[in-house]
């Protein structure tokens, strides 16, 4: 199928290039030119394990595509994602100028020839499938193929217009159906999150929308393609279900398993604060607990608090979302609430252990919001480093991937960055692991000990065995154990 997704952020350009590798036509359209520019180049403007390859494979195949023009894009394609930024506006609602404008040029854009699916793959509150839909129309006002299209209707002979209309496929909805396709996809994994998800949701009104996606989606579904190298098929995956339900669904359901994840991640937080207070070892916890199947395992491990470009932005928007309508959302509330104080407790620990920071040197061990990316929205290190260089501290940091696009984008934030965690250790009073990458695990305590000026350890993901870490001679502290 001719597909066209505007914007080529994280949602868009992994969902378009893994959509070409199923054999699909696949052009991927955004107005930073600096981006296209690399990814002509097969080059990814992000770091996503993989994407590199799969961009190379489908440029070279001929069926993936990069332009800065959305309308002829628009015109070839019978399917055109919407995957722009929704960032949060300073009330928590979700910014929605860049869906306006893309909706609107995709109405101006469009040609009569054939009827168009428009996906919004953008998380957006709940009704925005209508209202997308009422945009592609406000720039079919202004669509010349359009106005032709209605004026040849309006003087063909007979003079029932509707009818005309109808015959001659004048009306909007014979043209463009608006659908919603939200994204479940996680940074670090979102190649094999995107071949192989829990499932698909389609939300629309008309059958024949739900339809189109479904055959577009056919091959994962069926898992029929033969996987990529970086993105092996795991044992446990079979046929992929598919939801399909009604718009303001399929808007929620994104909406609500954000949430979910976020709270089930500050329940965790929350026990561990517990834990520690009365002498319990959260790890231990989870384990007992997350072993009731009406549980899980997944998404309790407790921290520094989470991150990243979703979580916080969408449950403000929910929040948001609720009191437009005149809810309270409590647990909501909350959920923001306990990661806002999760983000402190690293700091706190480290006045405990260290007594005085004004004067002493901070090790962070990690940056990006979470491992294999070099994501820093929302990242917890971002405040930890703010909090500590305001206490006097002198901040070190070391990420395997994210120190470059920290320099970049936090100029003013005066760290020195460590090009390993040994250059890093290098006169440190205490070094805090706030980022879970798996090379943390594996330190050497004892080079690392030396180069230390105190041997002070905040392991702010609970990635080390505290029991090795004492012996090597370090204060360790953990979270909620
Ligand atoms: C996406 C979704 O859009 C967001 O709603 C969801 O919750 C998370 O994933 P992401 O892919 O991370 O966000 O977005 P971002 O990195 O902001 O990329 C959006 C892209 O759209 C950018 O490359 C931007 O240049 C482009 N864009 C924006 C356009 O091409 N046209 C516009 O009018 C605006
Ligand atoms: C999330 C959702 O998982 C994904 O489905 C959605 O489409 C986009 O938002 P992402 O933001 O890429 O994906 O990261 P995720 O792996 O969910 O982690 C989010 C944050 O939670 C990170 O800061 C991570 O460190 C933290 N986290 C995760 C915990 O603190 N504990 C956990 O147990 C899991």
């Amino acid at each position: 199928m001719e597909v066209c997704v505007v914007g080529t952020g994280y949602v868009g350009l992994v969902t378009g290039t893994c959509l070409a590798y199923l054999g699909h036509s696949v052009v991927c359209v955004d107005i930073d030119e600096r981006k296209i520019e690399m990814l002509r180049g097969g080059r990814s403007p992000i770091y996503e394990p993989g994407l590199d390859q799969l961009i190379a494979s489908g440029i070279q195949r001929g069926n993936l595509k990069f332009s800065t023009d959305i309308s002829k894009p628009v015109k070839e394609s019978e399917i055109i994602f919407i995957a722009v930024g929704t960032p949060p506006l300073q009330s928590g609602r979700a910014d929605l100028s860049y869906v306006k404008a893309v909706a609107q040029s995709i109405g101006r854009a469009l040609d009569c020839e054939r009827r168009r699916v428009i996906v919004n793959k953008s998380t957006v509150p709940i009704g925005s499938g209508n209202w997308v839909g009422m945009l592609v129309k406000e720039g079919l006002s202004e669509n010349p193929a359009w106005l032709d299209k209605l004026s040849s209707a309006a003087n063909a002979p007979t003079a029932d217009l509707a009818a005309n209309r109808r015959s001659n496929g004048g009306r909007p909805e014979d043209l463009f159906l608006v659908a919603s396709n939200p994204e479940f996809l996680r940074e670090g994994s979102a190649i094999s999150d995107t071949f192989y998800p829990d499932r698909i949701v389609i939300g629309a009104t008309d059958a024949y929308a739900a339809e189109r996606l479904r055959a577009l989606y056919e091959p994962i579904v069926e898992q029929t393609f033969t996987p990529p190298a970086s993105a092996p098929r795991p044992a446990d995956v079979a046929v992929i279900p598919v939801v399909t339900t009604d718009l303001a669904s399929a808007e929620m359901i994104k909406y609500a398993a954000n949430a979910f994840l976020a709270t089930k991640i500050s329940f965790a937080n929350e026990i561990a604060n517990i834990c520690e207070r009365v002498g319990a070892d959260i790890k231990e916890v989870v384990r007992g607990f997350g072993l009731d199947s009406r549980i899980g395992p997944k998404f309790l491990n407790a921290g520094v608090g989470w991150g990243g470009s979703c979580f916080g932005k969408d449950v403000s928007a929910l929040i948001d979302i609720a009191r437009e309508y005149g809810y309270e959302p409590a647990l909501l509330h909350s959920t923001v609430d306990v990661n806002k104080r999760q983000r402190h407790v690293a700091v706190q620990k480290l006045q405990e252990s260290l007594k005085i920071i004004k004067g002493k040197t901070i090790g962070l061990l990690g940056l990006a919001f979470k491992p294999n990316t070099d994501d820093l929205r929302d990242a917890p290190a971002i405040e930890i480093a703010s909090e500590l260089i305001e206490m006097g501290a002198r901040v070190k940091a070391y990420d395997p991937i994210a120190n470059d696009a920290c320099r970049r984008q936090y100029p003013e934030l005066k760290i020195e960055y460590a090009a390993d965690a040994m250059a890093l250790a290098k006169d440190c009073d205490a070094i805090v692991i706030v980022t879970e990458w798996e090379e943390f695990r594996y330190l050497d305590l004892n080079q690392i000990g030396q180069a230390m000026n105190a041997k002070a350890i905040i392991d702010g993901r609970n990635l080390l065995d505290p029991q090795a870490v004492e012996e090597a001679g370090f204060k360790y502290r953990g979270i909620g154990r």
